[in-house]
């Protein structure tokens, strides 16, 4: 059964309340959307290998460590996602991103995958995917399989804000994954909305409607 993690870090928390606050406009969105994201990658990557180096600091000859180049992706689904990719590439600038789009039915809340690009070297590489939110889970089960299908062996799943009822169904779905949440929230509502939650994280970011 896969993980959870719930940063409950302060910084993150006061982020994600201006972030679900309805006033806040899209600039301001996507600002904090960007940097609630570097510090979730902050520690999302606490378990990347190190390997010993010996250097020369202006005072003598030491042992230090350096990160042992561990292949990673980022794999944002469309579009929400996006928004996601940048804060994380400030920690990781070497991470190579895939992309999946897909899109939720608004009758049947079902995922319909439109577009799928990833690293050629995908076998090799462990990857992150993201999107803001974990709702009914559809989405985030979907991309996963996607990248599985195409050869992906080590992933893990982050996002802002999830509910119950997605947590679930990734785990079953996709045990073997991870899962890092800023938070855990209460339930879906009948439309399939994250409760409180934050709205449509495409829209609130790209200024749609
Ligand atoms: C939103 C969100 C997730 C998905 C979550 O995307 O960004 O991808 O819904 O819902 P689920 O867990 O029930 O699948 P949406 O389908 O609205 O597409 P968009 O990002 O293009 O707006
Ligand atoms: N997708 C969103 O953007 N928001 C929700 O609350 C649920 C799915």
């Amino acid at each position: 059964m896969g993980k959870v993690y719930v940063f409950d870090h302060p910084l993150i928390q006061h982020k994600l309340t201006i972030i679900r606050d309805k006033e806040t406009g899209t600039k301001e969105f996507r600002e904090l959307v960007d940097e609630v994201s570097t510090l979730m990658a902050f520690e999302i990557t606490r378990d990347l290998p190190l390997q010993e180096v010996k250097i020369q600091t202006p005072v003598c000859e030491a042992n230090a460590k350096t990160l042992a180049g561990k292949k990673l992706g980022i794999v944002p689904i469309l579009r929400a996602g996006i928004g996601m990719v940048d804060g994380i590439l400030k920690l990781i600038p070497a991470a190579k991103v895939g992309h999946v789009g897909l899109y939720r039915d608004p009758a049947t809340l079902k995922p319909v995958e439109y577009y799928v690009k990833l690293p050629s070297d995908v076998e090799e590489r462990d990857f992150i995917v993201v999107d803001p939110m974990l709702a009914t889970g559809g989405s985030a089960t979907e991309a996963i399989h996607s990248l599985k299908k195409r050869g992906a062996q080590n992933i893990k799943f982050m996002c802002l804000v999830a509910a119950p009822e997605g947590v679930e169904v990734l785990q079953e779905d996709h045990p073997d994954v991870d899962i890092y949440i800023a938070a855990l929230d209460e339930k879906l509502n009948e439309k399939g909305y994250i409760v409180p939650g934050l709205g449509d994280a495409g829209d609130r970011l790209f200024g749609t409607k």
